[in-house]
């Protein structure tokens, strides 16, 4: 059977391996959830078990992350037991121009923002099919609601122009759920999203909303991952 990767994870790997050779020994890390971040904590995982890299710590944004932290040989921490985060790294599922970030398909947008919100250096990994003109032409924002607050939470975004739709689970019956007990609209507005910075806020102010996938002004750095000529090459888009 062949190892080859098809080129999309190859980018992914690529990219995640670049970011986790910048951790530097000492640090307390954010780990991000997803399919590119996944190959990012591998590589540090790596890095320690070579003895290339000492004393880091993790704070996962996932459950997912956490059990692959846990494989890999991170030592862990939590928000509550540091006084700083010096890195955080995680994939995204678009990034404009301004390097604003949709998250949330993998439904961990609440627990991702909360740690790379606080760190010190929040490097974004994608491979470069990830990189849009504007948000939400084809990628779907996704919002978090407490359950109890799911129809009056609809008909608000509804009134805003959005069109909500519940994120379905995929091998079981009912919608997803999310690690905090919750559940996810996943919202197309018809033009895309003209001001993310106020939509932000806005969503994030109706009752009931924990929280949504807009990642505004948050982004440092951004690893993109080509294939150029048949060979993976990591380009660096820095925030201006
Ligand atoms: C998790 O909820 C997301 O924010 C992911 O970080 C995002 O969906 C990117 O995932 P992939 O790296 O798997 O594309």
């Amino acid at each position: 059977m062949s190892t080859e990767l098809d080129p999309t994870t190859l980018m992914k790997k690529q990219v995640g391996e670049a970011a986790a050779a910048r951790v530097q020994s000492g640090s307390i890390v954010g780990l991000g959830t997803g399919s590119t971040a996944a190959f990012m904590i591998q590589a540090l995982g790596d890095r320690l078990k070579s003895g290339d890299l000492k004393d880091i710590q993790g704070i996962t944004t996932s459950f997912q992350g956490e059990v692959l932290a846990r494989e890999c040989g991170i030592p862990l921490t939590t928000m509550n037991e540091v006084d700083r985060i010096d890195i955080a790294i995680d994939g995204a599922d678009e990034v404009d121009p301004n390097l604003n970030l949709i998250k949330g398909g993998g439904a961990a947008h609440f627990q991702e923002k909360l740690v790379e919100a606080f760190a010190n250096q929040f490097i974004v990994i994608v491979d470069s099919g990830k990189l849009v003109d504007k948000l939400n032409l084809s990628f779907l924002l996704p919002v978090e609601v407490v359950p109890k607050a799911l129809n009056p939470v609809t008909k608000a975004i509804e009134k805003l122009g959005g069109n909500p739709q519940l994120r379905m689970a995929v091998k079981k019956s009912g919608p997803v759920v999310t690690d905090q007990g919750n559940l996810i609209l996943d919202v197309k507005f018809a033009n895309g999203i003209d001001n993310p910075a106020e939509l932000e806020t806005t969503l994030n102010n109706i009752p009931g909303v924990l929280e949504n996938g807009l990642f505004v002004g948050l982004t440092d750095l951004v690893l993109v991952g080509e294939v150029i000529d048949g060979k993976p090459v990591v380009r660096e888009i820095e925030a201006s």
